[in-house]
């Protein structure tokens, strides 16, 4: 063991930082394992804001912004969660600024609140466009004010269960090479979302699901992990976001014949419906013969040079970098990428899981809040919400219990799997099988969904599962070696996708981001309002459900 600690978490993104500071602050000896540096998490790429009911634009209360995200979440969103959310996120926001996160403002000096996609109120709290990178820059320079160690890129591979509770993670040293075990009390998992699932995607190369997949291959439930939300606006063709704050700002969607479409789907929301909504409109103009390369356009021409340059400058410089448009003259070519897995590793409302010492916050979670489709902003907040609660018990927990015990068993094991696959001489490389799953994800599971074709999906899947026991890694070397690591990833990928698609093919109506038009197009509240439970069983998917909570709002048709 290289070295131990009262709380590990595993993840530099927002809520592992979050959980790090707030661990620590309760008097834990914490530290940090991430595959990055935690400036280039992918929380740097989050864009266009950050939701607390503030009320500085209009009249809102962590009421209305419950409501809101129980409604966007289709009515499988706990309730419970979703009120202890919205009711810490204003404190949470006024800590940032107290930081120093340099958040845009008003006139008279108010933090300035945009409009986001089915919110009752502007409630987007921001900087500019880059609100992701600001928050990482003002997070890291508090881990690094209360020397908080980091084992920076450590590739965590495998939780170490003992006694019947989670004492550390076993990890690739990426710079030195070697298996190296960190052990903690307690640990927190905050590795982000798997959106490289899918070859169309906003996520970062490194969301690859690892920490969900550590979790479920520890005997976890993974929950709701049918529910991928499709961002609207990914620029073609790299995939990369174009934050949803365009529109809040006021830009329009218009398809090949310059037609503002959204009246058609949410006559009064238009283009700030929710995502769901947003998304299936346009995969139907597309389908329907009306976008161009597959794609429809975003427009801000309207919004004029000073705006645009003002509010949206990181949204320009991606349209010109990445698509070769400026969007102070043209409009920009986007489409529904994968952007994010409203499913995960199930905890309580303060980040517990199933196991003992094992917590988690963040995308790789699911608490949950975000039900069937998550609201545009709410994914940061809850990174800091649920990163400060997970953080605060996992502490707690740990400074009332005292003893790490790494079985040795746990490391010949971890290193009896890493030979296997490092001694193999010939296979089939991984990035072949890597995008396969990448491009049979987006035509078989995505936007919109048919019984066929998830049937096949899972077909695919197991058969990629069969051809990945025979990957081939050809770098044999310890100094960053990016061929291991990307085909452990692929399994972590390959695993979780599994367990999307078992939920897919038995959730048989259409919700929030599972879409299933032809055969049940309705929701179906008497049998489907219930969570999906995903666990790994005899090297396959077993699947049950749970119920929802519900304390205050029955389920109501959905209108925007
Ligand atoms: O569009 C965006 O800026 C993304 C925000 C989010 O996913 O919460």
């Amino acid at each position: 063991m290289i070295g131990e600690h009262d709380v590990l978490v595993i993840g530099g993104g927002c809520a592992g930082m979050r959980a790090a500071i707030e661990a620590h602050d309760t008097g834990a000896d914490v530290a940090i394992v991430s595959k990055l540096h935690p400036t280039r998490s992918h929380s740097g790429a989050a864009e266009g804001g950050i939701n607390a009911a503030l009320g500085n634009a209009k009249e809102d209360s962590p009421e209305i912004h419950a409501y809101d995200t129980v409604k966007g979440s289709d009515f499988i969103g706990d309730q419970d969660a979703i009120e202890a959310f919205t009711a810490d996120a204003p404190g949470d926001i006024i800590q940032l600024e107290h930081w120093g996160a340099v958040f845009s403002r008003r006139d008279d000096g108010k933090l300035a609140q945009r409009p986001f996609g089915a919110a009752g109120s502007p409630r987007t709290v921001y900087a500019a466009d880059i609100t992701g990178h600001v928050l990482i820059q003002v997070l890291y320079e508090q881990l690094v004010k209360r020397d908080i160690k980091v084992y920076e890129e450590f590739f965590a591979w495998q939780l170490v269960v003992n006694d019947g509770r989670c004492q550390g993670v076993v990890c690739w040293d990426l710079l030195n090479g070697g298996l190296k075990t960190i052990g903690g009390k307690t640990v927190v998992m905050a590795t982000g979302g798997a959106g490289r699932q899918y070859r169309v995607t906003t996520n970062a190369y490194a969301c690859t699901g690892d920490g969900m997949a550590m979790a479920l291959h520890a005997g976890l439930p993974l929950k709701d992990m049918e529910f991928m939300q499709f961002h609207p606006t990914t620029l073609y063709p790299s995939g990369v976001l174009l934050t949803e704050g365009c529109r809040g700002e006021g830009a329009y969607l218009i398809n090949s014949e310059g037609e503002r479409f959204m009246k058609h789907y949410a006559p009064n929301a238009l283009e700030l419906a929710s995502r769901d909504v947003v998304s299936r409109s346009e995969q139907t103009e597309i389908d329907e013969g009306r976008g161009v390369n597959g794609s429809v356009f975003l427009d801000m021409r309207h919004l004029g040079a000073e705006r645009i340059i003002d509010r949206l400058p990181g949204s320009r410089e991606l349209s010109m970098t990445f698509a070769g448009v400026d969007p102070i003259y043209d409009p920009v070519p986007v489409r529904p990428g994968a952007h994010y897995h409203m499913g995960g590793i199930s905890t309580d409302n303060d980040g517990a899981t199933e196991l003992t010492g094992l917590y988690a916050a963040g995308e790789c979670a699911c608490v949950s809040i975000h039900g069937a489709n998550r609201l545009g902003g709410n994914s940061l907040m809850e990174t800091i919400t649920f990163g400060r609660r997970a953080g605060h018990s996992a502490a707690e927990w740990a400074l009332s219990n005292t003893t790490i015990d790494v079985p040795e068993s746990v490391e010949r094991d971890a290193e009896r799997r890493l030979r296997a696959l490092l001694d193999r001489t010939s296979g089939e490389r991984p990035w072949k099988i890597r995008e396969e799953l990448g491009s049979s994800m987006l035509e078989n599971f995505a936007v919109f969904r048919q019984e066929d074709k998830m049937l096949r999906q899972r077909e695919i899947v197991l058969e990629l599962r069969e051809r990945y026991k025979n990957v081939y890694v050809e770098d044999k070397g310890d100094v960053f070696n990016s061929d291991l690591t990307q085909a452990i990833e692929l399994g972590n990928m390959l695993d979780t996708a599994l367990c999307m698609i078992e939920g897919g093919i038995w959730r048989k109506e259409s919700r929030g981001a599972h879409s299933r038009p032809n055969d049940y197009p309705k929701r179906d509240d008497e049998n489907f309002m219930v969570h999906t439970i995903t666990r790994w069983q005899d090297d396959g998917v077993e699947l049950t459900t749970a119920p929802v909570r519900v304390t205050k709002w029955e389920p109501e048709e959905r209108k925007y």
